[in-house]
């Protein structure tokens, strides 16, 4: 039944639907006519995004000039991402999401629709044959009203998925009922919760998310996708935490454990994935006069559901996820890792018996990846390990392989 998973990144029919919606909307021929138009209009969301995390970003939504740059620049973005954490749980988790024939999501603060229809695109290429519906919520009419056209255009590369779309707050809980009365089997929040999240406590959005848990199915998951921010991934872990203490959720990703998080407790870094990627044509166009660095998709994420994952094959120091770039110091590479045993360890491997091949494949070892080790030697303290044969160390999921 399950197809092995084959990242795409980006598909073109996107990135030409959004040229030609960009070119008609500026009323020119081609991108490079209007690339000052869509640069400023990338520069302004980036503002919003990054800077002033209030009033204004809930406006973004309401402005097509600003529509246009999004899809641009930051629905690419948005699709890639979405990538990760949907393959981690079909790929490492090997999450089976239920027995019925129609595989159900939920997407909440939809906007374009990025999100939904890339998560959706990676379990049809996970389970063959079988229909997918997607519900998509915004409080944007503008945003949804695209998303639709977008998938009316596209229906040929969107054979097997339904779409139906629904203008709502989605923290109107019992509206959304009433709207979406369905049992998904995957909610996803992508970049959309931190704008409701801000104001509230963690008990508070914990609540919430226990209500709306009300339909997940059995096997279901919630799926919630964060900027990369000290903030929002902080406001993620402590969201997290609580999901621990409380027991009533079991969490999928990105923790291999469910002891309180390490990184949290230190405060000195915080949980994020960064993974490279080739980013499409016309993103790097209009990013020529913006110098962003665009190689690197960064986020946070949770995913959590009422069912537990299986057992992992090791919950101690020597299997972790890799939390921080891999580091070539003098004769060695260091990382660190978040391990299943719920702690911060640090690895060491030495640089001197490795050939130019394995050095290659360590350093192509990203955040996010994890590692299983079959010996290590603890060093010192009780979390600083030697990796004393690269034959020891074994990449358990690498989402692009
Ligand atoms: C940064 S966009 C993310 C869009 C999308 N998830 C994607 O994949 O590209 C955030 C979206 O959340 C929507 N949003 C924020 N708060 C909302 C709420 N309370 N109810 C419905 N939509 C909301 C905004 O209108 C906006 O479209």
């Amino acid at each position: 039944m399950a197809k092995k998973l084959n990242l795409e990144n980006y598909p073109d029919y996107l990135e030409s639907w959004w040229i030609e919606k960009a070119c008609n909307y500026f009323k020119k021929d081609s991108l490079e006519q209007i690339l000052p138009q869509l640069q400023s209009a990338v520069q302004e969301l980036s503002d919003l995004f990054t800077l002033g995390r209030t009033d204004p970003i809930r406006n973004y939504s309401k402005n097509e000039r600003l529509l246009v740059g999004y899809g641009i620049f930051f629905f690419p973005q948005m699709y890639a991402r979405t990538q990760f954490p949907i393959s981690e749980i079909l790929k490492f988790r090997q999450w089976n999401p239920t027995s019925n024939d129609t595989l159900k999501i939920l997407d909440l603060g939809s906007g374009l629709g990025a999100s939904g229809q890339s998560a959706a695109i990676e379990l049809r290429n996970n389970f063959v044959n079988r229909p997918i519906l997607v519900h998509s919520v915004d409080q944007s009419s503008l945003s949804l009203q695209w998303s639709e056209e977008m998938r009316f255009d596209l229906r040929n590369q969107l054979k097997n998925i339904t779409f139906q779309h629904h203008v709502a707050d989605y923290t109107r809980y019992k509206k959304l009922q009433s709207i979406a009365d369905n049992i998904f089997d995957l909610i996803i929040f992508s970049y959309s919760i931190n704008e409701v999240i801000e104001f509230e406590d963690t008990e508070n959005i914990y609540n919430w998310l226990l209500d709306l848990s009300k339909q997940l199915s059995p096997n279901g998951l919630l799926c919630i996708i964060e900027p990369a921010l000290c903030l929002t991934s902080e406001r993620l872990e402590k969201l997290r935490n609580h999901i621990s203490e409380k027991k009533e959720f079991f969490i999928w990703g990105p923790c291999l454990h469910s002891e309180k998080c390490p990184l949290l407790n230190e405060q000195k870094f915080w949980c994020q994935e960064v993974k490279s990627w080739n980013p499409p044509k016309s993103m790097e166009l209009v990013n020529r006069k913006l110098w962003r660095s665009i190689r690197e998709l960064k986020f946070s994420f949770l995913i959590i559901g009422k069912n537990s994952p299986k057992q992992l094959p090791n919950n101690t120091e020597k299997m972790f996820r890799l939390i921080s770039p891999v580091s070539k110091m003098k004769g060695k590479y260091l990382m660190t890792g978040c391990a299943a045993d719920g702690q911060k360890h640090v690895y060491d491997l030495q640089t001197r018996h490795l050939d130019r091949r394995n050095k290659n494949l360590i350093e192509e070892i990203e955040r996010g990846d994890i590692i299983k080790l079959k010996k290590a030697k603890t060093l010192g303290d009780k979390y600083t390990h030697r990796i004393e044969n690269i034959e020891d160390l074994e990449i358990i999921f690498d989402p692009k392989k």
